[in-house]
């Protein structure tokens, strides 16, 4: 009997018809209100799921007591609750490296737009408000040889520095658990103390993963400690923030702007004061979003998930640390 594997995201067709080669697929594009009954009614005798942001936790499981695989289309696995699923015996993956250069793509729009302010100028013109008297009124701030921090230089981390130093010209800084000596090598980048680096950055690029020591580690003081000229970049995960100390921060001009990809809370809730700043560029969590990449997730994960059933070892297991 072939495994049963569900699918609760949307994927191109050539994902579900690798895994159906060897496994029963049950598909939902998204799951919503509407579908989520089914979803569930399906866990029963899942063997694998695929998918992304599902929070995989206690509740969840006692609904699979099938489950063999977890494959997440995701480089961040902080939907699920690592403890719980080794103690089942369920092996969880991602789809780490082959997004950093989409991820590193974004942030450095997020950096763009928020210095030149591009969002907000596409508003103006669009709305008929472009007056050439009123020019000094759209100027932005340079991004090109500014000081870049960037707090977690993995993958994603070493492919914006290569940017913002190889292209823009940038000075890197960045902190992170360990060294990584071939992005000191190639782009320059100087290792520094978390507090150095909010001192001397004029622009904070947040790319760590969302840990219990990650948890709104940008809070009060680290927001004091930023240049009031500085902008501040998340593309990790909203949680890694202490967002009513970046509101304040935005608010009482401790820092000039943000571009966030990611939110404590998502969607975000249509009263976030976020949402009503100037200064802030915000994307729905889209760091890794393009058809390429995400079909090569989508593939990646399908690989994973695939092998993990057939009792291999998949090629992305996630270790519990
Ligand atoms: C996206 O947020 C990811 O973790 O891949
Ligand atoms: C979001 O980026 C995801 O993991 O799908």
């Amino acid at each position: 009997m072939k495994p049963k594997v569900i699918i609760y995201k949307k994927v191109d067709r050539k994902v579900i018809d690798f895994v159906q080669e060897t496994c029963d697929v049950t598909y939902f594009e998204n799951l919503d209100s509407d579908t989520y009954p089914e979803f569930l009614h399906s866990l029963k005798d899942a063997h694998g799921i695929l998918g992304s942001l599902l929070k995989v936790d206690k509740t969840l499981l006692d609904q699979a007591p099938q489950l063999k695989v977890v494959s997440n289309i995701s480089v961040g696995y902080d939907n699920l609750n690592l403890p719980e699923l080794s103690e089942r015996r369920i092996l969880a993956t991602n789809t780490p490296e082959l997004l950093n250069e989409t991820v590193a793509d974004t942030v450095m729009g997020l950096m763009l737009s928020t210095a030149r302010r591009i969002p907000e100028l596409d508003h103006w013109v669009k709305t008929g408000q472009w007056k050439s008297n009123l020019e000094s009124q759209w100027f932005g701030v340079d991004v090109h040889h500014k000081v870049l921090g960037i707090i977690g230089l993995g993958g994603i981390g070493a492919a914006v520095a290569q940017r913002a130093n190889l292209g823009f010209g940038m000075d890197i800084l960045y902190h992170n658990r360990s060294r990584n000596e071939d992005a000191e090598q190639k782009y320059g980048a100087t290792y520094c103390s978390m507090d150095e680096l909010l001192e001397k950055s004029d622009f904070v690029c947040l790319m760590t993963p969302h840990t219990p020591e990650t948890e709104k580690m940008m809070g009060k003081r680290e927001f004091e400690m930023m240049k009031n000229s500085a902008i501040f970049i998340n593309c990790s995960r909203g949680k890694t923030v202490d967002e009513e100390a970046l509101i304040h921060a935005l608010q009482a001009g401790e820092i000039a702007g943000a571009g966030l990809d990611v939110f404590t809370m998502e969607p975000i809730e249509m009263d976030n004061p976020l949402l009503y700043m100037k200064n802030v560029v915000t994307t729905p969590h889209i760091g890794s979003a393009t058809h390429e990449t995400r079909f090569k997730m989508a593939m990646l994960a399908a690989e994973n998930l695939v092998s993990g059933l057939m009792g291999e070892i998949p090629p992305n297991l996630i270790k519990a640390r």
